[in-house]
C-alpha cells in the first residue's frame, strides 16, 4: 500500500494521536538514496509504525549555499518508499514550518562549531532547530539517522538529552557504493571524473586505519598523509580530524575507537566521510 502522505502540521498531529504501537521516525532531505533506505528498513525492523518526513530545510543552508539546486524528487522518494512499507510521509511546505513571524531557534553550543561547524557556522542551528520542531509534531519514541552525518548524530543526541526529549537516536552505520564512496544526495552534481576523484575521502580513511594496523598513532603523521592522497587527487580539503566520538575533541594519537573525519571539495562539492579506528 502507498504510504499515506501528510502535507499539514495540523494533521500529522491528529493522525499521530490515534498512532498506537513504537513510532519509528526518519528524518530526510529527501531525494533517497540507499543510504536512507537503509534508516528505513532499520526503524521497519524496529519500530511498529514508520514515519519518514521529506523537507528540505532552508535553514541549514547559508546563502552561498546550494538550497536552491538541492536535488529533489519526491514522486521516485513516494515510490521507493512504497516499497518499503513505510506507513506516513510527512512533507510539510516551508510555509507551514517556517511562518513569517518565525523567531524560535535551538542551539547546542561547543560541538557545533568544530568539524563542520567551523566552515558552516549556521548550520547546526537549522538542523537543531528543524529536529527539535519535527520531535514534537511527530512524538517518535525511535529516530533512526546515519554515522554519515557523525556530528550531526552526535549534536542531535545532545539536543534530545538536554532539552528532556523522550525520543532515542538509533544510529546507523554508512552505506557506500560498491567502490567505497559514501552515498550522499550531493554524489549528484559530480562529473564521472569528478565522481572517481571523490573516491579520495574514503581511501585516505582506509589509508589512516592501514597506518593505525603498522603501528603509526600520531594524529599530525596520519593527517599529513592523508592530505596527500587527497590533493594528488586534486580535491580541496576543508578539515581533517581525529577526534573522541563522545566530545568531538581533538585527539594528538589515535586509540581503538577515535573518529576520523573529513570535508572535501570536490569539483564544487563539499563532501564528507568518517570511519571508526579499530
Ligand atoms: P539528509 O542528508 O537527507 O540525510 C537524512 C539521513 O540519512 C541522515 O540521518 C543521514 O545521516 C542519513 N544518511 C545520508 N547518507 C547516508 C549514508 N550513505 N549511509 C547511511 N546514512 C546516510 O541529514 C539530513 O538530511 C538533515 O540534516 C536532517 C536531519 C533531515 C534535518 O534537516
Amino acid at each position: 500500500m502507498k504510504p499515506k502522505l501528510i502535507n499539514s502540521i495540523e494533521e500529522m498531529s491528529v493522525i499521530r494521536k490515534q498512532l498506537k504501537g513504537k513510532i519509528g521516525f526518519v528524518p530526510t532531505m529527501g531525494f533517497l538514496h540507499e543510504g536512507h533506505l537503509s534508516l528505513v528498513k532499520e526503524a521497519k525492523k524496529k519500530t511498529d509504525v514508520v514515519i519518514v518526513s521529506i523537507f528540505v530545510n532552508p535553514t541549514q543552508f547559508s546563502a552561498n549555499e546550494d538550497l536552491s539546486t538541492y536535488p529533489r524528487n519526491i514522486e521516485r522518494d513516494i515510490e521507493l518508499l512504497t516499497n518499503l512499507e513505510v506507513d506516513y510521509i510527512f512533507f510539510p511546505t516551508n510555509e507551514q514550518m517556517y511562518p513569517d513571524d518565525f523567531k524560535t531557534w535551538v542551539n547546542v553550543d561547543k560541538i557545533t562549531q568544530v568539524l563542520c561547524g567551523k566552515s558552516r557556522p549556521t548550520h547546526f542551528r537549522g538542523v537543531t532547530t528543524i529536529v527539535a520542531k519535527l520531535i514534537n509534531i511527530i512524538d517518535p519514541d525511535l529516530i533512526f539517522m546515519g554515522e554519515k552525518d557523525f556530528q550531526q548524530l552526535v549534536v542531535l543526541k545532545q539536543m534530545i538529552k538536554d532539552l528532556n526529549f523522550r525520543t532515542d537516536i538509533v544510529g546507523c552505520s554508512i552505506v557506500r557504493e560498491k567502490d567505497g564512496l559514501a552515498l550522499s544526495s550531493r554524489n549528484k552534481y559530480l562529473s564521472s571524473s569528478g565522481r572517481k576523484k571523490a573516491l579520495c575521502l574514503n581511501k585516505s580513511l582506509l589509508l589512516a586505519q592501514k597506518l593505525y594496523n603498522e603501528g603509526l598513532t600520531s594524529s599530525n603523521e596520519i593527517i599529513s598523509q592523508m592530505t596527500n592522497l587527497i590533493e594528488n587527487n586534486e580535491c580541496i580539503i576543508d578539515y581533517i580530524e581525529v577526534f573522541d566520538p563522545k566530545t568531538l575533541e581533538h585527539i594528538p594519537e589515535l586509540v581503538g575507537g577515535c573518529r576520523i573525519a573529513l570535508a572535501v571539495i570536490v569539483e564544487n562539492t563539499r563532501l564528507i566521510d568518517n570511519i571508526k579506528i579499530v
